[in-house]
């Protein structure tokens, strides 16, 4: 079967659709109804989210699900989460709810600088390029005024621009590295805008430098972008309480509790293998509220685990200590986030996302977003170094299973009753349902 097409975008939804369903499927008809009881019946709802990708054929659910009980920096929050894995939400709420009565989350924004570059190669003598970049600062400020100009008034605007000799890596490879503030936005376009803007200054600028001889006068950009990787954007979030304040249900010892935590963060700081599975419940909670709030969940990915490896060696965000008495724990994560532009205004949801944490500035949603992440982080380590992750993961895994198997009332009932007393698998629970059934 030739399943090439050209001019695929050209073709109406429908069309699109009718293409996929009558070359892919063996049940055109099926296909295509399914893609159908997935759109929403306000045309004008759909027809906004048709528009946000290209070639959109149907929508593609998530739940939005609520943690409440966030306490931060005093104040409560709830918090959507926007995420397919269960157990997640549910732990992020008891970890919320369990800090809350200990004093909450202590969250504090380090700094917010976003970064770009323009990638050029210059031949010739390096320091006349060093002279060059620095003599036209003031022009590059100038010629990209028309682009700075609004998002000064927001209180942001372009930082630095300086000169990066990279011919140690390759030859003639030379870097302008621009910092910028970007205010609440997340700041992508601007970024990009400026410095498709340094190019043409850098360009134009080196064609009549006097100082240049032809050879150097040839400038040639290879790209301008910005870099997702923001180590000078972090944020900061921590819990503590005395020891003995950790007692509960499942904690009967709290010192011995707090020396193993401490252990497990010890370990995923030193172990790679642990420490992206770590981060990884980490990122659990921390793309779950980035999704909600529309921001770019990959971006956000990339340059937390860049950032994890810093040092070399790839290990965990965050740590735990015990001092005086008490049990600290703590995460530093990069989180470059907007609350105006993109999908903030545009996708309903997001919107709802948004007047549901408050409206906040970018950087009060970093400090909610990094506080969601010490959650989870906490909820992991506390089930693993305890009860272990199975028992409260089944929990939620029967459920789903009980969805699969369309379970009645009466059915969920008994299964819930059963597995009271019996251990938990995805065997167990089928073969049970089964034999209710029989
Ligand atoms: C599962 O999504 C996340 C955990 O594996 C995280 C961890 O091990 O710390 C539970």
């Amino acid at each position: 079967m030739n399943q090439a097409i050209s001019g695929f975008s050209k073709l109406s939804k429908i069309e699109k659709i009718k293409w996929i369903a009558s070359t892919y499927f063996a049940n055109a008809d099926a296909a295509e109804s399914l893609l159908r009881s997935y759109w929403n019946s306000d045309e004008k709802l759909q027809q906004l989210h048709d528009d946000f990708i290209e070639n959109t054929i149907t929508n593609f659910y998530l739940p939005m699900g609520i943690a409440p009980n966030f306490v931060i920096n005093g104040r409560t929050y709830s918090v959507p989460m926007v995420i397919e894995e269960s157990s997640v939400v549910a732990a992020a709420s008891k970890a919320a709810k369990f800090w809350a009565s200990r004093g909450g989350f202590a969250t504090e924004v380090i700094d917010t600088e976003k970064i770009g570059q323009v990638h050029f190669l210059f031949e010739g003598d390096t320091t006349k390029l060093i002279r060059f970049v620095s003599d036209i600062q003031q022009k590059f400020r100038e010629n990209s005024a028309f682009l700075t100009q609004n998002m000064e008034k927001r209180g942001g605007g372009i930082r630095t621009i300086e000169l990066r000799d990279k011919t140690a890596e390759i030859p003639h490879y030379f870097q302008l590295h621009a910092t910028f503030e970007t205010a609440d936005s997340m700041g992508a376009n601007f970024i990009n805008s400026c410095l498709e803007q340094f190019a043409k200054t850098l360009i134009g600028e080196a064609e009549t430098w006097l100082d240049f001889n032809e050879k150097e006068r040839d400038i040639k950009v290879v790209m301008s972008i910005l870099s997702n990787y923001v180590p000078d954007c972090i944020v900061r979030a921590e819990v503590s309480c005395l020891i003995e304040d950790l007692a509960e249900k499942n904690i009967p010892d709290p010192r011995a509790f707090a020396e193993k935590f401490v252990l497990a963060t010890e370990i995923a700081h030193a172990e790679t293998f642990r420490a992206v599975t770590h981060n990884k419940g980490i990122m659990n909670g921390i793309d779950a509220v980035v999704l909600a709030t529309g921001n770019d969940f990959r971006a956000i990915e990339a340059a937390v685990h860049a950032y994890a490896a810093r040092d070399g060696k790839y290990r965990s965000l965050s740590r735990a200590a015990i001092r005086d008495g008490k049990l600290y724990f703590w995460l530093e994560v990069p989180l470059a986030l907007g609350t105006v532009g993109g999908l903030t205004s545009l996708h309903p949801l997001v919107k709802f996302a948004l007047e549901l944490l408050g409206k906040p500035s970018a950087q009060e949603l970093m400090q909610i977003v990094a506080a969601a992440g010490l959650a989870q982080n906490f909820a992991a380590l506390r089930s693993l170094t305890t009860t272990g992750i199975q028992e409260g993961h089944m929990k939620m895994h029967l459920n789903n299973i009980l969805n699969q198997y369309n379970a009645t009332d009466e059915e969920r009932e008994k299964v819930r009753r059963h597995f009271k007393k019996h251990a938990i698998s995805h065997a167990a629970a089928v073969s049970y349902i089964e034999e209710l059934r029989k």
